[in-house]
């Protein structure tokens, strides 16, 4: 049987390769759940490809994915799969998204892998081992203080108001906000330290299962917005290098 991250590397890139060649054609783009949240003809091709592969490799493994909700196992295994994060951007050619794999054992995820094609970078990260960037280690940022930060969030389509009082918070005390719009990517820009803090509300476990552990391993710090601990799954997520968590955290309450 193949390593989780093993395979979760081949699936990603072939899932990220079925994803360009798709979006050469026609996406028959529709609205899912209401105006702002889409979905296409390619999240749910990459997503049948992705459980067919991880199925056939760990057949009592459980996977739950974004598209077609959990597929129940008999092992204490779980894969948790975005199979296009940042569908908004990969319908307009904007080349923030990924196809996000984490693997969890006993509730705890020790494998992950986010991948974005239309950018050829993959970040990969397995529990004790470190995080990496095409095969090279990576570390979050060393930036101390909000006003010197780069800090990225998103917006849940049902309720963009919610979040719009803390991006205008947030921009008065960092250096900069970005909504870059797909989750496990943003996560990944915090391992690498491009960006040094993020925060959305209301994720679902497929967003953040690798993102979180790329950032754990790459030295930062994941906890709910007030500084409580952090399960994916949970209303909101804080996200940084380590060294600005505490103030993003107060400029949040
Ligand atoms: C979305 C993106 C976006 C975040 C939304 C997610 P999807 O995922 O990650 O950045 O703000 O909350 O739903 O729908 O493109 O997989
Ligand atoms: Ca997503
Ligand atoms: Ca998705």
């Amino acid at each position: 049987m193949k390593l989780a991250l093993e395979l979760a590397l081949e699936v990603a890139r072939e899932a990220g390769t079925l994803l360009l060649e798709l979006q050469r054609k026609p996406l028959e783009i529709r609205e899912k759940t209401r105006r702002a949240d889409i979905v296409t003809l390619a999240d749910g091709a990459s997503e049948r490809l992705i459980i067919e592969r991880l199925h056939a490799e760990y057949p009592n493994a459980a996977i739950l994915t974004e598209e077609s909700g959990l597929h129940k196992g008999t092992s204490n295994e779980r894969w948790i799969v975005d199979p296009l994060d940042g569908t908004t951007n990969f319908a307009h050619g904007y080349p923030m998204w990924n196809v996000s794999i984490a693997y969890e054992r006993e509730g705890e995820i020790t494998a992950g892998v986010v991948y974005a094609p239309a950018m050829e970078e993959c970040f990969t990260a397995e529990r004790g081992s470190g995080a990496r960037l095409n095969g090279a280690a990576i570390r979050v940022s060393e930036i101390a203080r909000l006003r010197e930060a780069l800090v990225c969030t998103g917006f849940h389509p049902a309720n963009f108001a919610r979040n719009g009082r803390h991006f205008a918070t947030v921009s008065d005390h960092a250096q900069a906000v970005r909504r870059d719009g797909a989750a496990a990517l943003d996560l990944a820009y915090i391992a690498c330290g491009r960006f040094d803090g993020f925060w959305e509300f209301d994720l679902p476990p497929w967003d953040v299962g690798a993102g979180i552990l790329l950032i754990r391993e790459a030295g930062g710090t994941v906890t709910r917005t007030d500084g409580a601990a952090y399960a994916p799954g949970d209303d909101s997520i804080l996200a940084t290098n380590g060294s600005i968590h505490g103030e993003l955290a107060a400029v949040l309450l």
